[in-house]
């Protein structure tokens, strides 16, 4: 929890731990997915903020789906502002800057990514759920899920499912 809110990461995973290879997710989006694994449009309308790393940010506007509807938080020390007026832009030293930004309100928050991002907010003991979507891909090199992380991190496992495709979702608590 970051105040009243409460954080959650949702994010499908390479075999071998990558988020992205080259910045792109293309070997993602060539899989299969099995008939209702996943209802992905369900997950969003539960989200009230989407926050995400300057990379990620990017990535997801070639997609165009930067989430029009809800609050978007992106993280950066290098840009400013962006164009989109629904989108804020800050730098967080430390998880009160993150808490600022989110307000006083009940929300639930999904840490999009990327893993810079992810590592920071699980070191700083904020997140509340985990998901992780591992996908039967080797992909050999690429964005670590947790290349933010400095220590390690030991998790409790609250749920898993193997789905018909290899692919297998691990449930962690924060
Ligand atoms: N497979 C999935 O489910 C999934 C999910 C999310 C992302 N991705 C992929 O992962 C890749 C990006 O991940 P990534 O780990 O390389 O990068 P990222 O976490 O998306 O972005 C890193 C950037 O965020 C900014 N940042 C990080 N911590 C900050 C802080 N405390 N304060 C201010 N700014 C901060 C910095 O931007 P500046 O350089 O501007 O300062 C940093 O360079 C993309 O290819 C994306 O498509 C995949």
């Amino acid at each position: 929890m970051l105040g009243k809110s409460e954080l959650v990461i949702m994010a499908a995973t390479s075999l071998d731990g990558f988020l992205a290879k080259d910045d792109n997710v293309d070997w993602l989006n060539a899989l299969d997915m099995p008939e209702g694994a996943f209802d992905y449009q369900a997950f969003v309308s539960t989200i009230d903020v989407v926050v995400m790393g300057r990379k990620s940010y990017e990535v997801t506007k070639g997609f165009g789906e930067l989430y029009p509807t809800k609050k978007v938080v992106v993280l950066s020390r290098s840009l400013p502002t962006v164009p989109e007026e629904h989108i804020k832009v800050i730098n967080i030293e430390s998880v009160k800057d993150l808490q600022d930004a989110l307000g006083p309100d009940k929300q639930r928050v999904w840490i999009q990514g990327g893993g810079d991002v992810f590592g920071q907010l699980l070191e700083a003991d904020v997140v509340d759920d985990i998901m992780i979507f591992i996908q039967p891909v080797a992909i050999g090199r690429g964005q670590s899920m947790f290349s933010g992380l400095k220590g390690e991190l030991y998790l409790e496992l609250t749920e898993h499912v193997l789905h018909t495709n290899g692919s297998m979702m691990l449930r962690y608590k924060g």
